[in-house]
């Protein structure tokens, strides 16, 4: 087997799986859920959750990755025996499929940049959503953004993905900043920040409410499906997993608020509220470039910095779905790096084509594969953690974190806490593929 390969550094670490974790979910979809969810009482319920279910899964992934030092399928194998091989293949399965719909709202985002870079964003911006959306335009924006997330993956985990990650995310981090320093001085950012802020607390304690903040927390993190095993089988070393974790989510955690406190002042002053509660891809798509034209020229530079942002988050997370599947390639089926990041990549490019021509398909499997499968996966990583694997699982969090009364704590959540949540979390995100379903017929 050729010699795996190895993170450069911690920070190299770190910046690559927050570039996996912060993505087209934290900078849309957590304002979208927050401003349907009750502003505020989202926001509480979403921090509540990555503490005490997204952290608790985080680690227990990272721990199976840096004790296999193995991709998921060969990973959950070496855990569980033969036939928990089973649930790696589903992992990868799954990777595959998120990345084949998350191409194609990475190239929308793409062709909304290179549109502001030009100048050519017209007035109608949802005719021109609706054209740039679906058809060829948009299959050639997808394969222009899988051909450049193959190009960095093949090239390594230090030379691709680390080095990528180290010059994108601060530049990410400073992008996002410099925006919500900007939606400040807007006139409508006072009551943008009320809505946001003020919590609406009836909201709390709705199901869907719950569920909601569950459901994106999981899909912001990136867990569910092996992203976070496959990095931290990278790792070298010892060191403490539950700080790295802690960093991580926290990173992604705050990103996501951050965003918030540039879309809900873009919101309100330029008074979109009805269009983004109509769609959440309206509400990025849509609405915030119209809002962005009203400002002429200064408007154009702030879409070219948004949509930067947004396509810099959204590779760094294609890279982490793809090394998914790439890396379980490369241990399972024996291919080289670059046979496995352009074949893969390849087959994804295709499986992505429904969604270019239909963005009802993109909706369908984001519910699909993006929250359903996730949850469950996260769940039955839970389960086999807290109650098959827990004395290794526990040998391996000792190792490097020296707390062992943490680490009870730890595998008590993944006993109870976290298993209860993410189920009561999969019945709703199951019941609310319906919907999504019949939007495909009409
Ligand atoms: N977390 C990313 C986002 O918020 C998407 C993503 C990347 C992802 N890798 C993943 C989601 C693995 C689930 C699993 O946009």
């Amino acid at each position: 087997m050729a010699t795996r390969g190895a993170w450069g550094s911690n920070t190299g670490f770190i910046l690559a799986a927050v570039g996996g974790a912060v993505g087209l979910g934290n900078l849309w979809g957590f304002a979208y859920s927050a401003s349907q969810g009750g502003g505020a009482a989202f926001v509480v319920l979403y921090f509540g959750f990555v503490l005490f279910v997204g952290v608790p899964v985080l680690t227990a992934e990272l721990v199976i990755g840096r004790h296999t030092k193995r991709s998921p399928i060969a990973a959950l194998a070496a855990v569980g025996g033969d036939r928990m091989k089973w649930l790696g293949v589903f992992f990868v399965l799954v990777g595959f499929g998120i990345l084949s719909f998350y191409s194609v709202i990475m190239g929308w985002t793409g062709r909304l940049l290179v549109d502001f870079v030009r100048g050519a964003v017209p007035e109608d911006t949802a005719a021109h959503f609706g054209a740039i959306s679906e058809g060829i335009g948009a299959i050639v924006a997808h394969f222009v953004g899988m051909i450049i997330t193959i190009l960095i993956i093949v090239r390594g985990v230090q030379r691709g993905i680390e080095r990528v990650s180290v010059v994108l995310m601060p530049t990410l981090f400073f992008l996002i900043a410099s925006l919500a320093v900007w939606a400040a001085t807007l006139s409508g950012s006072g009551p943008g920040y009320a809505f946001y802020l003020q919590p609406e607390l009836s909201e709390l304690f709705e199901a869907r409410t719950i569920t909601g903040a569950a459901g994106q927390a999981f899909f912001s993190l990136s867990l569910g499906m092996g992203a976070m095993i496959t990095y931290a089988s990278y790792l070298p070393g010892r060191g403490s997993l539950p700080a790295k974790a802690g960093l991580i989510a926290l990173s992604d955690t705050l990103v996501a608020f951050v965003g918030g406190l540039v879309t809900f002042p873009v919101i309100f002053h330029f008074g979109l509220q009805q269009e983004v509660s109509d769609s959440a891809i309206g509400a990025l798509f849509i609405a915030v470039p119209r809002g962005l034209l009203s400002f002429g020229a200064a408007g154009q530079y702030v879409g070219i910095v948004f949509f930067s942002t947004l396509y810099i988050a959204a590779l760094t997370s294609a890279i982490s779905l793809l090394e998914v599947v790439s890396s379980a390639a490369i241990d399972s089926l024996g291919f080289s790096r670059s046979r496995a990041g352009w074949l893969g990549g390849a087959a994804i490019a295709l499986a992505g084509i429904p969604g270019a021509l239909s963005s009802d398909w993109v909706g369908f499997l984001f519910q699909l594969v993006g929250q359903a499968c996730l949850v469950l996966g996260g769940l039955l990583l839970a389960l086999i953690v807290g109650y098959v694997w827990k004395d290794s699982a526990r040998a391996e969090l000792l190792a490097g974190f020296d707390h062992p009364g943490l680490a009870s704590a730890w595998i008590w959540l993944l006993r109870t806490v976290v298993p209860v949540m993410l189920a009561v979390t999969l019945y709703f995100s199951v019941v609310a593929l319906g919907p999504v379903a019949r939007a495909l017929f009409d």
